[in-house]
């Protein structure tokens, strides 16, 4: 089935792609829809992470990481772990098959820092490290380029016992010498790289809610951990430049909320909007682009040294956008749920245009710097029929109308290089564990089996193609 779906939409494409060879713009159709080609070289992905689907938690010399431990704790729905996920530390050849009947061109992963380096400072692990390497070398055979992400979360345990984890600053320099260690190892093929994923989830979920690792619940200490996470970003990237074999694109993922007013045409939701996302911007995107934090970012930060702000704010040469649903801002109550909206069964506003907002708002305040959607999906529960197939009207409908948003946001003049999808394949989705899929590829968790839902079926024929309707 999967062979046969692979050679007609290979011969499909062919015919598109030599049909094609118009790139960044839009063609009128008899004042019908618009067609919008992306450029030639847009990066069509899907994304994952180490800890969601690698599984081996102990194998090869891996080191205990956080999440390790806070699963093992019982601390997961269902008391589930990722000690085998997706098993994708043993399938990841037949992973890059599944990539290429996907027709990415890009792979978004995470690399297991305790998996190179078992106790977070110290000895590397040849093994670790000979994994990557072996993935690393297989994409590019595939024409997939690798778009890796230094931290994904799994903090090697044994940094959180004898330091307090990313409480202490020592870690910020630790974090800075083993991304310094992949860059030598990988640079000289792999240029497009990620400090950290959504640092807001490790510091709020993780030290300040307590609901993700490492699970202490403590504000000031969250803003500790921010603030230091930010540095060990601005420490990476300089000695990934110093370590690097060939030049390096740099980057950071971030999560941020953007705020549209509840009611557009009232000036006072209008004048919140603009104050909200103008103080979130304070958190990350000032620091990182102007070295300067909002004011209500730094109540509670106990330390800020001189420099570190110089340090945070080294140029970057890409900035990731993880976008699942907008914020709403109002002087007024807003209703929940919102009359007239759909909703994830993660409970999130199924809302792309917040994703053109968030990207030409961006791009509006710090220019036109080079974007990537580094995530964007949903979870919508999932049946397979008596065929086995998984029919996700659902989630090809939400991808669907986000890639237009992106296509609107380039029209808008915004910079977006590409849009990695959430996620290559259902997987272990944190303290929700395994029943919260996100996949455009469903995985049997029983017998691994991996079956393209129909999500990843237009994602598939839509990255082929490079045009989509508006
Ligand atoms: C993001 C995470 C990713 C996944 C999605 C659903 O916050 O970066 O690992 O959990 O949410």
């Amino acid at each position: 089935m999967a062979a046969a779906f692979d050679g007609c939409l290979r011969s499909l494409v062919c015919r598109l792609l030599n049909g094609r060879q118009r790139a960044g713009g839009d063609l009128s159709r008899g004042g019908e829809s618009q067609r919008f080609y992306f450029p030639k070289d847009f990066r069509w992905g899907a994304g994952t992470s180490a800890y969601q689907i690698e599984g081996a938690w102990n194998e090869d010399g891996k080191g205990e990481s956080i999440w390790d431990r806070f699963s093992h704790d019982g601390r997961v729905d269902r008391k589930e772990t990722g000690d085998v996920a997706c098993d994708h530390y043993h399938r990841w050849r037949d992973d890059i098959q599944l990539m290429r009947r996907l027709n990415l061109n890009t792979y978004r992963f995470s690399i297991s820092w305790p998996r190179v380096q078992p106790s977070g400072e110290g000895a590397f692990n040849p093994k670790g490290f000979a994994f990557y390497d072996r993935l690393i070398d297989h994409l590019l055979e595939h024409g997939i380029e690798p778009n890796i992400t230094l931290y994904h979360w799994d903090l090697p345990q044994a940094l959180q016992d004898k330091y307090g984890g990313w409480a202490s600053r020592d870690v910020t320099k630790l974090f800075a010498d083993y991304g310094a260690a992949c860059i030598d190892k990988f640079s000289d093929r792999v240029s497009t790289w990620a400090t950290h994923n959504e640092p807001i989830c490790t510091s709020q979920l993780g030290y300040g809610l307590g609901v993700f690792a490492p699970g202490l619940k403590d504000d000031n200490l969250a803003k500790q951990v921010a603030h230091h996470v930010l540095l060990s970003h601005g420490q990476a990237v300089q000695a990934a430049r110093a370590a690097a074999r060939k030049p390096v694109k740099m980057g950071i993922v971030l999560n941020l909320g953007f705020f549209e007013p509840f009611r557009p045409d009232n000036a006072e939701d209008v004048a919140k909007a603009f104050v909200d996302w103008e103080r979130e911007c304070g958190y990350y995107l000032d620091p990182i682009y102007r070295g300067m934090y909002h004011e209500d970012a730094i109540k509670g930060i106990g330390e800020i040294r001189d420099g570190d702000m110089q340090q945070i704010s080294q140029p970057i040469d890409w900035l990731g956008i993880n976008y699942y649903a907008r914020n709403l801002s109002s002087v007024v109550e807003i209703p929940a749920p919102l009359p007239g909206s759909e909703y994830s069964d993660f409970g999130w506003e199924v809302s792309p245009q917040g994703l053109r907002g968030m990207l030409t708002a961006i791009t509006k305040k710090y220019g036109p710097v080079p974007l990537y959607v580094t995530e964007n999906g949903a979870y919508f529960t999932d049946v397979k029929d008596k065929h086995g197939n998984v029919h996700d009207p659902k989630r090809k409908n939400y991808i669907r109308e986000h890639v237009k948003h992106v296509a609107l946001a380039i029209k808008d003049g915004a910079n977006v290089k590409g849009y990695i999808a959430w996620s290559l394949m259902d997987n272990f989705e944190w303290a929700s564990g395994y029943n919260k899929t996100f996949g455009i590829t469903h995985v049997d968790f029983a017998t691994q089996k991996r079956t393209v839902k129909s999500s990843g079926r237009w994602f598939a024929k839509t990255a082929a193609r490079g045009w989509i309707d508006l």
